[in-house]
């Protein structure tokens, strides 16, 4: 039988979206209008790309999916509340995410900035009160390290925001350019594939494979990224496109032009799906999400 990612994506976002629901606070549950916004932001779509790839690594390495999906949905919180903020007229000022108007915009700045700060900290108390078995507790205290980095200042997503934020209107050269798509988007990227690894008992060098696939398909996402916002629609996005040009940012297509960047991250996805050859017979799902990284429509 041939693997259908489409199909993976669509039973495991279900999976996905019915643990993220038992992980937050119900609506009415006061502060109530905080709950609320952060259940919109949450559900307002997505392609769940952080858990799907905690759960497919893990699942390569046949781990077990109880614990691989409350991991994975800690991802998509910090993940959520990292667009969140990114989305402040502070930050990137934009109206559009996930086709829905931005959290700000539905909920004012104040609730926006608390709502982001709610599901940064309710992802690290997932983690925390996850009971698993003596044998994974070491590893689960790995993956709240990693998740701290990754979403960390030094080569983690708030380090690449700042230097994405410092970046904008000026000149950078390859070097900073890398470090910032890295950093902003490839460290979340790749402490999900490490912690699915992880939650796994997969042994140091399946990590070490694991960790470089997941550097290149990291990086091949946000250069993705990049020139979606340049070719794409509103409509296929659910944010709105070309809102990289008009603010000066540091991008792929700014730097090297579009033909060069989409080279760039085919050669990045190459690369990724060789180095994944060594591992078990599951390695198929993390082949597709590598293909996936550059094909996606949004
Ligand atoms: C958007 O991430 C922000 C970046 C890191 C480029 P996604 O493209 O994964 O956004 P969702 O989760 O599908 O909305
Ligand atoms: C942001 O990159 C990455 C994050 C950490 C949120 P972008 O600013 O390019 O993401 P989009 O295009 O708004 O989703
Ligand atoms: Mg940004
Ligand atoms: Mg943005
Ligand atoms: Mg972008």
């Amino acid at each position: 039988m041939t693997f259908s990612l489409k199909q993976y994506f669509a039973t495991r976002s279900e999976e996905i979206n019915a643990c993220l629901d038992r992980l937050l606070p119900t609506v009415g549950t006061p502060p109530s209008l905080l709950h609320e916004a952060m259940r919109y932001s949450l559900f307002a779509g997505g392609k769940r790309l952080r858990p799907i790839l905690v759960l497919a690594a893990g699942e390569a390495l046949e781990g077990n999916r109880e614990y691989l999906l409350p991991v994975g949905c800690a991802f998509e919180m910090l993940h959520t509340y990292s667009l969140i903020h990114d989305d402040l007229p502070a930050m990137d000022n934009d109206d559009l995410r996930r086709g829905m108007p931005t959290c700000h915009r539905k909920f004012g700045d104040a609730v926006a900035i608390l709502a982001g700060d709610a599901l940064l900290t309710r992802a690290f108390q997932v983690l925390a009160e996850l009971e698993v078995p003596p044998v994974l507790l070491e590893r689960k205290v790995q993956v709240i390290v990693e998740l701290a980095q990754g979403g960390g200042t030094v080569e983690g997503m708030i380090g690449g925001q700042m230097a994405d934020i410092a970046a904008e209107g000026k000149a950078v050269d390859a070097e900073t350019l890398a470090y910032i798509h890295r950093s902003k988007t490839g460290a979340l990227i790749r402490a999900a594939v490490v912690s699915g690894g992880l939650m796994a008992g997969a042994s140091e060098a399946e990590i070490a494979t694991l960790r470089r696939y997941a550097e290149c398909i990291g990086l091949a996402f946000q250069i993705a990224d990049d020139i979606l916002d340049v070719t794409s629609t509103a409509e296929a996005l659910g944010k709105t496109p070309g809102k990289d040009v008009a603010a000066g940012k540091a991008t792929y297509p700014a730097l090297f032009g579009l033909e060069a960047s989409r080279v760039k991250a085919q050669a990045l996805v190459d690369e990724a799906v060789a180095l994944v050859e060594p591992l078990g017979r599951q390695k198929e799902i993390l082949v597709a999400l590598a293909r996936f990284i550059v094909e996606r429509p949004s």
